[in-house]
């Protein structure tokens, strides 16, 4: 894909060249002046638009087989627009189409180019189709293409993290509210928080896909064509399941973008709380993680950093991203019927949001696929924060048949006891717990430990091994049927 930046900087040198080409308007009948150069400046959206070249293509292919096959345009007319189309194509993929700010879009390049190669037939293609039907098209198209990589992507997150969890499905990890340590827990299960979140996510993708698979394309301005054109040949050509009831509907509709930016800003939110736990437990505090030197980088001036940049960066991007969704939706809010110039900035926000997920689907992979657990450490940790003493408090409710809020009293005794100590609650003496618990209530040995606690859990999703391997044959079957 083309840098924009470099493509601005292409085209604010093309300008200054200006060539006659380009001082002619496509639209220019009508006027006597030239636009300012200011007003091209931000009238141009070729420096980002470049990239829907590809569908502008296939769309323009389509309407012109459209049109001959309904007899208005000629057969000789349709071979030329295709074998120039074809021309055009393999020139942008050589790099050597000069992009224009006079030319304002992709669409006015290609059209134009056609024209300059083959004359008359080149100003046929656009009968009965306007700009306006011609973007959301080439749009649709693009989003389409996008979901279906991007599907893969997830798919492969998805694998990655569901192999993670299977292979260290059974160690000890740490549950935490509030930040503050909260019960022992498996580290699959951890794991396994983000398989289910991404899960929803592809799921999500997938109704997104659904919204974009529709074609506007014979809407034309946004009343339809003067000609009678085929709807439904063009957009099965160009292999879209439905077409838009609604010729006003189709140019103005943007609902399918607003879905993929809720998709995206969900699955960044997802990633910066992914990022968030293992940024902080990456750190000398914690100590459960190490991430990979793949994926983390060094300081200038301190030799011992080992900074996780790419999980920072990952968070941060969900603050970009989230603002992409808030400038369509501000861009949309009271536009008026139907299409607007307005419309033309979506794509700005898009793209960028589009390269951002696949920045993140491709980093999170990296970042597993490069990622040490430290169970011990977790331990040590579980008992600093006394992870065992709702157990305590169940254990009595249990075996002594004492009220709840009983026994949450004396676990909280032995907490408070142990804290006075400086101790843990696994290194209290029996004569210290005797001090605190009722008479003739014994306290088990293994009641203590707080690798013995996840196993106490019960019911489906709960932190026992059996549960745990459950969920993961849950999952696998999810997967695979949501990927076949
Ligand atoms: N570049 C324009 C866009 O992206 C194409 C449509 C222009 N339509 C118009 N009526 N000026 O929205």
């Amino acid at each position: 894909m083309n840098n924009s930046l470099t493509v601005r900087l292409l085209e604010k040198i093309s300008r200054m060249q200006h060539s006659e080409q380009s001082d002619k308007k496509i639209w220019g009948g009508r006027f006597t002046e030239k636009p300012s150069s200011i007003a091209e400046e931000i009238s141009e959206s070729i420096s980002y638009d470049h990239q829907l070249y590809r569908e502008d293509i296939a769309g323009s292919r389509a309407h012109a087989r459209m049109l001959a096959a309904q007899n208005i345009i000629t057969p000789e007319a349709l071979q030329n627009i295709l074998n120039g189309l074809k021309q055009i194509e393999s020139e942008i993929e050589a790099g050597q189409m000069t992009f224009l700010a006079s030319l304002e879009d992709i669409h006015m390049h290609i059209e134009s180019r056609l024209t300059q190669l083959i004359g008359d037939d080149g100003k046929r293609l656009h009968t009965g189709r306007s700009r306006n039907d011609q973007v959301a098209t080439d749009t649709h198209l693009y989003l389409k293409k996008v979901i279906k990589q991007q599907s893969d992507l997830l798919h492969s997150l998805l694998q990655c993290i569901l192999d993670l969890a299977e292979k260290n499905r059974h160690e000890l990890w740490a549950g935490y509210t509030h930040t503050q340590i909260a019960q022992p827990v498996r580290l699959g299960h951890w794991l396994m928080v983000w398989f289910w979140g991404f899960l929803r996510d592809a799921r999500l993708l997938k109704l997104v896909f659904e919204e974009t698979d529709i074609s506007p394309l014979g809407a034309a301005a946004m009343a339809g064509a003067n000609y009678p054109i085929d709807r439904e040949m063009t957009a099965h050509d160009l292999g879209f399941s439905e077409v838009y009831q609604n010729s006003m509907d189709a140019v103005s509709d943007r609902d399918y973008q607003l879905s993929y930016h809720f998709f995206v800003t969900r699955l960044f939110l997802r990633t910066s709380r992914l990022c968030e736990d293992l940024i902080l437990y990456s750190t000398a505090e914690f100590g459960y993680v190490k991430m990979g030197d793949a994926v983390t980088t060094g300081s200038s001036i301190m030799p011992q950093k080992k900074n996780p940049d790419i999980a920072e960066l990952l968070r941060g991007k969900s603050g970009r991203v989230t603002g992409n969704f808030m400038a369509l939706l501000v861009n949309l809010k009271s536009l008026p019927m139907t299409y607007n110039r307005d419309l033309q900035e979506d794509k700005v926000y898009l793209f960028d949001s589009v390269e951002q997920v696949n920045q993140a689907l491709l980093g999170l992979n990296e970042i597993l696929k490069n990622i040490q657990f430290f169970p011990e450490k977790v331990k040590l940790n579980l008992n600093r924060g006394f992870a065992q003493a709702t157990d305590i408090a169940d254990y009595l409710v249990k075996e002594y048949k004492l009220p709840f809020r009983e026994t949450h009293e004396i676990a909280g005794r032995l907490v408070a006891l142990a804290e006075s100590q400086q101790t843990t609650l696994d290194k209290l003496s029996p004569v210290d717990i005797k001090s605190v618990v009722p008479e003739g209530i014994v306290l088990p040995a293994d009641l203590f430990e707080v690798e013995k606690s996840p196993e106490r859990k019960n019911g489906t999703g709960s932190v026992n091994k059996e549960a745990i391997n459950k969920q993961i044959l849950s999952a696998r079957e999810k997967l695979k049927s949501m990927f076949t």
